[in-house]
């Protein structure tokens, strides 16, 4: 179960990363254009905001269940876990940053869905989703400032 959740949770973070751009660029475009706004609009925020989702759930069952570097890293007390890095990335750093992520996008996709002119859907969609893409690149464990994990896991 563990192997299978991580291998998941590692490939959704493309889904996330891919549909995030392109939401992103899409909101950005739009905006700038003055373009109205399309199905293919509100297919790619759902997009962006639905594979979120699924990487949180996974995400919670790691933490809380299955993983070696969620709640079970913190046996020896919250203090003893703050002062390994490694420990602090896992249990604190990447899920908090990672549910305000999931949080920005969320918001943005509601805001942008409740703006009736065209040209503030793509600027609210656009502000929000570039916060929450931002925090997401940040807490990738892409090996730069934080652990390196696999690109593509196997
Ligand atoms: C929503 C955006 C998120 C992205 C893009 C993301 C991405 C990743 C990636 C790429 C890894 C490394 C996987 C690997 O080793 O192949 C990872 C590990 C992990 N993530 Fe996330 N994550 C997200 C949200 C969350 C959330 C919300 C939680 C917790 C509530 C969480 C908990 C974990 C844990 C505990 C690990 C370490 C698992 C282990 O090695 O045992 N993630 N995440």
């Amino acid at each position: 179960m563990y192997p299978t959740v991580l291998l998941l949770h590692s490939w959704t973070r493309w889904l996330v990363v891919v549909f995030g751009l392109i939401a992103l660029f899409r909101a950005f475009g739009g905006w700038q254009g003055r373009r109205p706004w399309a199905g293919a609009d509100n297919g790619m925020g759902a997009a962006f905001v639905g594979s979120m989702h699924l990487q949180l759930l996974l995400g919670l069952l790691l933490y809380f269940g299955l993983s070696p570097l969620g709640l079970k890293a913190m046996e020896n007390g919250m203090g003893a876990a703050m002062k390994d890095p490694q420990l602090r990335f896992w249990g604190v750093e990447h899920i908090i940053t990672m549910v305000l992520a999931v949080v920005a996008a969320q918001v943005g996709r509601s805001l942008s869905k409740r703006a009736t002119d065209p040209v503030l859907k793509h600027k609210k969609a656009f502000i929000w989703f570039a916060i929450a893409l931002v925090l997401v690149l940040l807490m990738i464990p892409w090996g730069i400032w934080n652990p390196a994990r696999p690109l593509f896991r196997v």
